[in-house]
């Protein structure tokens, strides 16, 4: 048999990350994508790429100026990644090596912990509180106190997302913004994936970057802009932390249909804003469903929701998966619990019918 060569340690130690994408037909209500795909004249603008485009390495300076601008910012603050999974990685290599750091607030998204493990740094994890703030209705939150009492000398990088995933908490602007000034020599991803589906026009900690070199913030295109397959992501830090992540960065990770498409999204915001408006409308409707069953659920402020299933979980995913209806198993995360993407009302109105034609029970129940 022919033998291998030798692997890195570190790596031949780590877990794979397996997101569940095979057979992913049907309507998709499980990755938190945009459910009716992206605009119109995104489609043009991928229509309208030519073979010479396509045969030359991307040059960036006109993508990066007018979507910079689009976000309010300029190249200067402003760094294109293959999603934010690259701004994550990117931000790990940055900062964080042997010996050093990284906090994660559990339960969150899997990749902070995929990229810190890779780096061989170490992994502090800490929990969200949850706690009931209504009748069946919960929340996940940030222990100030405990993240305070855990960055110490050596924690070179903190994620945090708000809203996160799979929890759609959305954490105090400010005691972010006061946890970066208290901590200068700590680096603070805040990753903004979901702030689209927050409130029209919410910009999040967007403005901060230029007042806090530590603050690292993230924003894609894979969720309200309907570009998930393109992999593209905005990172936005200070003026004088970029030299240092535009040199990390591998200089051509981003491709030139991504860009394309990226310009043609945000020259059509209101196509965005009346996915963002519906999308509301469904999150409404299945937080006053869920409450008016009983069901146990979380409060979001994300294009989803993690309600409780119990011992049901298994059957449920079945059920609405022979019916062509894609749920999220999120009991890794928290025992019992399923989440749902919202997308349209259309879409959300067929998934709750077939929630409750599956649901054994019906009744008050639990997280
Ligand atoms: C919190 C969070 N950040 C980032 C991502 C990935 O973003 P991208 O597709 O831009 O890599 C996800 C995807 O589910 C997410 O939930």
């Amino acid at each position: 048999m022919n033998r291998l060569p030798r692997l890195r340690p570190l790596i031949a130690a780590l877990e794979a990350y397996h997101p569940p994408i095979e057979d992913r037909r049907g309507l998709r209500l499980d990755f938190n994508e945009n459910t009716l795909g992206c605009s119109p004249r995104v489609l043009e603008a991928m229509r309208a790429l030519d073979g010479e485009t396509l045969a030359r390495y991307p040059d960036y300076a006109a993508a990066e100026a007018e979507l910079s601008a689009g976000w309010e910012h300029s190249p200067a603050t402003c760094l294109l990644t293959n999603g934010v999974d690259d701004a994550i990685q990117l931000a790990v290599t940055l900062f964080a090596g042997p010996g050093d750091e990284v906090v994660i607030v559990e339960p969150c998204f899997t990749i902070y912990r995929f990229y810190a493990q890779q780096s061989g740094a170490r992994l502090v994890r800490l929990r969200y509180r949850d706690r009931e703030t209504g009748p069946g209705r919960r929340t996940f939150s940030l222990d100030l106190a405990e993240l305070r009492a855990t960055i110490g000398a050596s924690t070179r990088l903190v994620f945090i997302a708000s809203p996160n995933n799979p929890t759609g908490h959305l954490a105090s602007p400010q005691a972010l913004l006061d946890l970066a000034a208290e901590y200068p020599e700590t680096a603070f991803f805040v990753d903004e994936a979901y702030a689209e589906f927050v409130a029209s026009g919410y910009r999040g900690l967007l403005p901060d970057v230029f007042s806090r070199p530590n603050l690292l913030v993230a924003r894609t295109y894979s969720k309200a802009f309907g570009l998930a397959g393109l992999r593209l992501g905005c990172l936005f830090a200070h003026s004088e932390l970029m030299p240092a992540l535009r040199k990390t960065h591998s200089p051509y990770n981003v491709n030139v249909a991504a860009l394309a498409a990226a310009r043609a999204a945000m020259r059509d915001r209101e196509w965005v804003e009346a996915y963002r408006r519906e999308v509301m409308a469904s999150r409404a409707r299945v937080e006053t469903a869920f409450s008016e069953r009983g069901i146990t659920w979380w409060e979001s402020a994300a294009n989803f929701v993690l309600f409780y299933a119990g011992e049901q979980c298994q059957p449920l995913l079945e059920s609405l998966h022979r019916q062509g209806i894609l749920l999220r198993d999120r009991r890794g995360d928290h025992p019992g619990a399923l989440r749902m993407t919202c997308g349209t009302l259309a879409q959300t109105e067929r998934a709750l019918a077939a929630l409750w034609a599956a649901w054994k029970e019906p009744g008050r129940v639990h997280a």
